[in-house]
């Protein structure tokens, strides 16, 4: 069996190594060969029309834990799509959305900005302990429980609600944000989240951080610079935009109230991800039930 890796603009040199050491009997092979033989394709931002080109495709794996955009083609052909959900990606987002936090706390960004002026300011650390994290996945809740740890209140918002320190329903997130001093987003981009940070969102808002590692098409970007403006958000942290990269002069970049980062809260672990894929493809030709599979009724 042939398994082609299709990721154009990213070395993954790492990955089709240790996949080709897990799985000895199979082809392991890199977009533009193998077209025509590969059953299994591993995908990151492939190229239009890619699947066109593969008549024997049966198996379909992300490399990265988003399908919306693969989803957003009509052409995708219906065989199993599984996203990737590896512990690496998990570990990294909470330590980036924990750092994110603490230094907001510490308020590091002006502590550096005074030291640039020599000025010795009262550096005293920020309250606020309450935190609102939209998504209690793969990303959500390590990210909620090591907050917790930190002596944070952590609440998730879900579709549906099954715990008492979780929220669902638009209604219950508005009033959850009157009383939240952060709301984290880290989820999937659906046609029932596009936009959900907008406007309506933050009626109900003191002052809170939003700090977004979903994707850029939750926030509404005018809507946001009038929330900040108006006080109902204190600061920004983005690292995911409609457009990648941020274009240069976008108002985004210069905004004092926001810090941006180029889309690299976390990264898919080369290694972590070949034993997700190595794995999934056994359990595909052993006829088991496959880990992530995307419901493309839901999106995600
Ligand atoms: C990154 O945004 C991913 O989808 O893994």
């Amino acid at each position: 069996m042939s398994i082609l890796i299709i990721a154009p603009d990213r070395d993954l040199t790492a990955f089709s190594q240790r996949l080709a050491g897990l799985l000895p009997q199979q082809r392991i092979l890199l977009w533009p060969e193998g077209q025509r033989e590969a059953e299994v394709a591993v995908v990151w931002q492939p190229p239009v029309g890619w699947h066109q080109k593969l008549p024997r495709l049966r198996l379909i794996h992300s490399y990265g834990a988003g399908v919306e955009g693969l989803l957003a083609d009509p052409q995708l052909p219906d065989v199993p799509l599984c996203r990737m959900v590896e512990p690496a990606l998990a570990v990294a987002m909470a330590r980036y959305l924990v750092g994110q936090v603490l230094a907001d706390q510490l308020r590091l960004t002006e502590l550096a900005a005074a030291q640039c002026q020599h000025q010795w300011i009262d550096g005293s650390p920020r309250g606020g302990r309450r935190v609102v994290i939209l998504g209690r996945g793969a990303m959500g809740e390590p990210a909620g429980l090591l907050l917790r740890q930190l002596g944070f209140e952590v609440r998730w918002w879900r579709t549906v609600a099954t715990a008492n320190d979780e929220l669902a329903g638009i209604e219950a997130l508005q009033l959850a944000l009157a009383d939240c001093d952060y709301l984290i987003n880290t989820l999937p981009l659906t046609a029932a989240t596009d936009g959900l940070l907008n406007v309506a969102l933050w009626q109900q808002a003191h002052g809170l951080v939003v700090i977004n590692v979903g994707r850029g098409r939750h926030l509404v970007a005018d809507d946001l610079l009038t929330a900040l403006a108006s006080g109902q958000i204190r600061r920004a942290v983005l690292d995911v935009f409609e457009q990648e990269p941020l274009p240069v002069g976008h108002p985004l970049w210069a905004h004092p109230q926001i810090s941006i980062s180029p889309h690299c809260s976390a990264l898919t672990d080369p290694l972590g991800a070949a034993a997700v894929v190595a794995d999934n493809v056994r359990r595909w030709q052993q006829g088991l039930p496959l880990c992530h599979l995307v419901d493309r009724q839901h999106g995600y």
